[in-house]
């Protein structure tokens, strides 16, 4: 199925729409089944969608907030995925501390890795060979087309069983104290409820066009592994290269 794409003014409104669209989500999955999961992007693109869900009046009781990935630094550190979504979303929120789920950067990767697949079973009481299936998987992509931590080239994107691994992203334009990162593996991406990326910049522009209009290769472009039901949340200056992008405000 194509995913839905929908076009904003401005960055704010992109990460706005995305916000309301995740607790709406996450809302009714509460209603239909008691709780409701959210693996979030890191970054700097959520910053404006974790402020407006932190302002929302949203109640958190039996939502449970996961990373999508994390780079190997301990949680203080100025690029960890963990402390930007604490300073913007969750310090401002009333929410139980263990329905935050933190990939533990400040660890060996491979343990960091170990200690995320083994929260994930027992939250998610999986059976072996089961994957979790989120209500939202909140996404985001880099303008080299990564997505999570799978960068172009990776060889796990193949993977179809795993749940998290460790990755080390050995690219010249990746700074190295981001090299090492714990990501959720691709059929973890690809079975969830839905999937929500958020992407915006003029920067992101030309790999969005080759993600959504180009030919399927997620080994070069990572941010094309999908899910049933996918929206891209994207701003004007992201959309700049697509041809036929709808508007939606
Ligand atoms: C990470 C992310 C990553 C992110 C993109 C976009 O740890 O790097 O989770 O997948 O979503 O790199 O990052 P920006 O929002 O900073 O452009």
């Amino acid at each position: 199925m194509d995913p839905q794409i929908l076009t904003f003014d401005t960055p704010l409104a992109a990460a706005e729409a995305c916000g309301d669209r995740t607790l709406g989500i996450l809302d009714k999955a509460r209603k239909e089944r008691g709780i409701g999961t959210v693996a979030v992007s890191g970054g700097s693109t959520p910053r404006l969608m974790f402020r407006h869900m932190a302002q929302s009046g949203f109640d958190w009781t039996n939502i449970h907030i996961f990373q999508v990935d994390e780079r190997c630094v301990p949680p203080d550190h100025q690029v960890s995925n963990f402390r930007m979504t604490k300073e913007s979303l969750l310090d401002a929120i009333k929410i139980d501390p263990g329905q935050i789920h933190r990939i533990k950067g400040e660890l060996a990767r491979e343990e960091a890795a170990q200690l995320y697949i083994q929260d994930l079973v027992s939250t998610f009481r999986l059976a072996p060979g089961e994957l979790p299936v989120f209500d939202v998987m909140q996404r985001g992509m880099g303008p080299d087309s990564h997505t999570a931590s799978l960068f172009p080239g990776e060889p796990l994107i193949g993977d179809r069983t795993g749940i998290a691994a460790a990755v080390d992203v050995d690219k010249p334009y990746i700074d190295k104290v981001m090299r090492y990162r714990v990501t959720l593996l691709p059929g973890v991406l690809e079975c969830a409820r839905h999937t929500l990326c958020l992407a915006t910049g003029a920067d992101k522009a030309d790999a969005l066009h080759k993600v959504l209009r180009g030919s399927r290769d997620p080994f070069q472009w990572p941010s094309q592994i999908s899910s049933p039901d996918m929206a891209w949340y994207i701003d004007k200056a992201a959309s700049a290269q697509l041809d036929k992008a709808a508007s939606a405000r």
